[in-house]
């Protein structure tokens, strides 16, 4: 560790999450005595600006990683996979934001509401490693929903989401906007991330679809969750779905307990939640919303409801809304990187 702090790279530097990781490390006062901006070939060169400093963009490299002692990785599941175990080799510890591994036996999995015990005995400069940040969909829901769990035992969850642009990119949310310009001014929407029109309109999750009829990333909010808690009989299911918002997702979830939970008891669980806020008005039919949590680092709460459809207190519904670049990407890792200065 550099005497003044610590030395960090940030590997995507140019993209969304990237961009993102710049802000979260500024605001939360991260201890960093040097910084190191990497992204492709393409951006070589590019400047960044960090705590009103200028810092030039690097291309990344099998050499980037020397005296790095965190590297915060949001550059795609094959850079990870590839660059990650270089990185640890010469001595950095990585927050990984890709999928690569999360699920891969060995590497902690972590929300820091919700298992920070995984890290284990990972150690910066004593005992390097991969840490991976979960799907953002998951963080999502997690963070409201494992604090219920701890008091009545979720024994299944359907999920339906309604998932912002900012999940596929910067480019995506590029191509948002101009969608949104040219419909508006009559014209084709030009579609290139996504195969179909995306403004003004909504599509299943563009991920892999499985041969068993679910998307990857409806997939990934089951796996990671039997993975973060440990279990493997809670059943979820879930649909994932693409709509129009440039950067917070919403979902609409909801639970089945083994034992029975008033809604009072939740909303009162849900209050003194760490990385929680509500918004829960019925009389003014006022809940979450996507530019509620836009920005923000709580999961939003609200339609606490019990679920008429389930007997005994044993149902319950909510509506939650998170901003995904941040509690769904940056922040997350960031709050992980914390959990190890
Ligand atoms: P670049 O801007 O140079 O392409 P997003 O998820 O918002 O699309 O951002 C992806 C990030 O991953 C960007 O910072 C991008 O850098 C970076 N990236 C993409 N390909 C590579 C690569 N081959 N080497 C390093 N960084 C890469």
């Amino acid at each position: 560790m550099a005497s003044n702090g610590l030395s960090v790279a940030v590997v995507g530097a140019t993209g969304a999450v990237g961009q993102e990781f710049l802000r979260v490390l500024s605001q939360r006062k991260f201890p960093i005595g040097q910084l190191t901006l990497l992204a492709s070939a393409r951006s070589a060169g590019k400047t960044a600006t960090f705590n009103g400093r200028t810092y030039t963009i690097d291309e990344l490299t099998e050499t980037s990683f020397a005296g790095i002692d965190l590297a915060l990785f949001s550059a795609g599941g094959s850079i990870s996979k590839k660059f990650a175990p270089i990185a640890v080799e010469a001595g950095a510890m990585v927050v990984d934001n890709s999928s690569a591994f999360r699920m891969t036996d060995g590497i902690p999995l972590i929300v820091p509401e919700v298992n920070p015990q995984d890290i284990g005995d990972l150690a910066l400069g004593r005992k390097p490693g991969i840490i991976a940040n979960p799907n953002c969909s998951t963080i999502i829901m997690l963070v409201p929903v494992t604090p219920l769990h701890r008091a009545a035992t979720v024994k299944r969850m359907v999920i339906s989401t309604y998932q912002a642009a900012s999940g596929a990119g910067a480019a995506a949310m590029a191509e948002l906007e101009q969608q949104t310009r040219e419909v508006l001014a009559g014209q084709q929407a030009t579609c290139k991330i996504f195969k179909q029109q995306y403004a003004f309109n909504l599509f299943s999750h563009n991920s892999d679809m499985q041969p068993n009829g679910y998307n990857t990333e409806e997939m990934k909010m089951l796996k990671e969750t039997h993975k973060m808690w440990h279990e493997s009989a809670v059943r979820v299911t879930a649909t994932c779905v693409r709509v129009p918002v440039m950067r917070a997702h919403a979902e609409s979830i909801n639970l089945t307990f083994q034992k029975p939970l008033t809604e009072d008891d939740a909303r009162q669980i849900l209050c003194k939640a760490p990385g929680v806020s509500l918004i829960d008005d019925r009389s003014n039919n006022r809940f979450p919303t996507p530019l509620d949590a836009s920005d923000r680092d709580d999961v939003y709460v609200g339609r606490i409801r019990q679920d008429m459809s389930q007997d005994g207190n044993t149902g319950l519904d909510l509506f939650v809304c998170g901003d995904q670049i941040r509690k769904g990407a940056a922040l997350n890792a960031v709050q992980i990187a914390e959990l190890l200065v």
